[in-house]
C-alpha cells in the first residue's frame, strides 16, 4: 500500500512546480497558507492555483464560522473545479462539531477534506457522518500535537483501523514536523501525508550514509568557523 504525499501549500509559484514532481499526488491549503501566500482575493487567488493544478486533488478550506455560512462556501468552492476537496473544520471556534455539515455535504457527493482533528473520538464521529460512497479525506494534525507534548501515533493506528474497509475514506497525517514522519506515515500504513515543500525535497537524500553525514555535519562546522575567523 502506498503512501501518497501531497504538497502543505499554497503559494501559487510553488504549487506550479510541485505539480509537474511526480513525487506529489496533490496539495493542501489552509486560510493560514493562504495569507502566508499573500492571497488577497480567496476565490480570485484559488482559481489562479487551480489553474496550474487541475489534475492533483487540492483542498481549499472554508473560513465561515456559522454553520449555514460553512455551507454556502462549501457549495461554491465545490463548484471550482473537479479535483477539489472542500475542507471542513471538525468543530468551529466555539467548539460545535460540524456533524450536519459534513453529512448534508457528503451525501450530496462533494469530496471534503475534514481537518483540525486531533482524537479518536472526533475520528469516530466524522466517520460516522461521511456518505461512504463520497470520496472523503480526515486530517489528523500530527505536528501540533507532538508540540504539545502528545504521542500521535495511537489516534493514526485507531483512525486507520476504522477507516481501512472503506476505500472512499482516507486518514492523512497532517501537520508534518520532519521528513522522517513520511517513514512513520508508511509504516502506519496512512494513507496520505502533507509535507512542506522543504521535507519533500529531503526525501530524495534519504538513504544517505552516517559516514557520510558525519562529514558533512563537521565540514559544515569547520567552514563556519573559518567564515567567522574564529581564533583561540
Ligand atoms: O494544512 C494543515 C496542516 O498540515 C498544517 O500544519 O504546520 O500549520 O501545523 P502546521
Amino acid at each position: 500500500m502506498k503512501t501518497k504525499i501531497f504538497c502543505d501549500i499554497a503559494d501559487f509559484k510553488i504549487i506550479k512546480i510541485f505539480n509537474t514532481k511526480s513525487i506529489v499526488d496533490g496539495f493542501t491549503t489552509n486560510p493560514s497558507l493562504m495569507r502566508i501566500a499573500g492571497a488577497k482575493n480567496y476565490k480570485a487567488y484559488s482559481l489562479k492555483i487551480l489553474k496550474v493544478c487541475n489534475k492533483k486533488p487540492i483542498s481549499f478550506e472554508v473560513f465561515a464560522d456559522e454553520p449555514k455560512e460553512m455551507l454556502k462556501q462549501a457549495y461554491e468552492i465545490n463548484t471550482w473545479g473537479k479535483n477539489v476537496y472542500v475542507k471542513i473544520p471538525v468543530v468551529n471556534s466555539k467548539g460545535l462539531f460540524m456533524g450536519q455539515v459534513i453529512k448534508e455535504l457528503s451525501n450530496k457527493g462533494i469530496k471534503l477534506n475534514i481537518t483540525a482533528v486531533y482524537t479518536y473520538e472526533q475520528t469516530k464521529k466524522i466517520y460516522k457522518s461521511l456518505n461512504k460512497k463520497t470520496k472523503s479525506i480526515i486530517s489528523i494534525f500530527a505536528g501540533r500535537m507532538a508540540d504539545k507534548g502528545k504521542d500521535p501515533l495511537p489516534i493514526f493506528k485507531k483512525s486507520i483501523s476504522l477507516t481501512k474497509k472503506s476505500k472512499n475514506t482516507e486518514i492523512l497525517w497532517a501537520s508534518t514536523r520532519e521528513a522522517y514522519n513520511y517513514i512513520q506515515a508508511k509504516q502506519l500504513k496512512c494513507n496520505i501525508i502533507t509535507m512542506p515543500p522543504k521535507a519533500i525535497n529531503q526525501i530524495s537524500s534519504f538513504g544517505k550514509s552516517y559516514k557520510a553525514m558525519t562529514l558533512d555535519t563537521v565540514k559544515g562546522f569547520l567552514i563556519d568557523s573559518k567564515k567567522s575567523k574564529f581564533k583561540i
